[in-house]
């Protein structure tokens, strides 16, 4: 065997570099215009494209409801008969699905934030909440993995910026629990859970929140290993 055959050949214990993408992306058209199948040693590298990147957990906080409320749908803006208008409304919406890209069936999404004043409905913060705004909700993905919710732009409070906590959980198993930032808040620079993610994670759970018809709207990816 020559010495480049030796320093070429796979070692046990080691990556095999990733393929140069130009050329992987030249064969894969030239393959797909000639009717081809992917070559056996192109597989490995397609199937890693496929693979999308988990959404970067964050910690749960001191706020997660100690009893799910009575009224505990996707409408955080009407709780029990009571109309909650302030602040500014928000269609907050998205996907859940897996690593290979599939929506994730029976998956059920949470969120819960603080009102406009920045108290949640919580013991340790002393019941200041409006009990106009409902502050927890829930529901299930669709068969795309779609979801919904409407709620309100979050806002500071304390030394946090604005964030709507998110957890997804697949019957009693909890998937993922994280947090949403508003994308362009001077507050996030400040933040002392947004500043210590890398660029990757701050992309990927901080969204724009952009007008719509009716309020706002934030399209929130998620992505979790199932
Ligand atoms: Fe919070």
């Amino acid at each position: 065997m020559s010495a480049g055959a030796r320093n070429s050949a796979p070692r046990a214990g080691f990556e095999t570099p990733m393929p140069n993408p130009i050329l992987l992306r030249r064969a894969l058209i030239l393959g797909a215009a000639a009717g081809l199948a992917a070559p056996a040693w192109l597989s490995p590298a397609i199937a890693q494209a496929r693979t999308l990147r988990r959404t970067p957990g964050q910690t749960e906080g001191p706020f997660y409801p100690v009893d799910i409320p009575a009224d505990n749908d996707a409408d955080l803006l009407r709780n029990g008969q009571v109309r909650y208008a302030k602040g500014q409304a928000v269609w907050l919406e998205g996907t859940v699905l897996d690593l290979d890209g599939k929506p994730l069936t029976g998956a059920t999404v949470e969120i819960w934030q603080c009102d406009v004043n920045g108290h949640y409905h919580h013991p340790g913060d002393g019941g200041k909440a409006d009990p106009a705004f409902q502050g927890f909700g829930r529901t299930g993905v669709d068969r795309d993995g779609r979801y919904r919710f409407r709620t309100i732009r979050p806002v500071q409070y304390s030394s946090r910026t604005p964030h709507i906590h998110v957890k997804v959980k697949l019957d009693t198993a909890e998937l993922l629990t994280t947090q949403l930032y508003v994308q362009g808040d001077p507050g996030n620079q400040r933040d002392f859970l947004w500043r210590r993610l890398n660029e990757a994670d701050r992309a990927a759970i901080t969204v724009p929140f952009g007008t719509a018809a009716d309020g706002l709207k934030a399209t929130f990816p998620i992505v979790v290993q199932a």
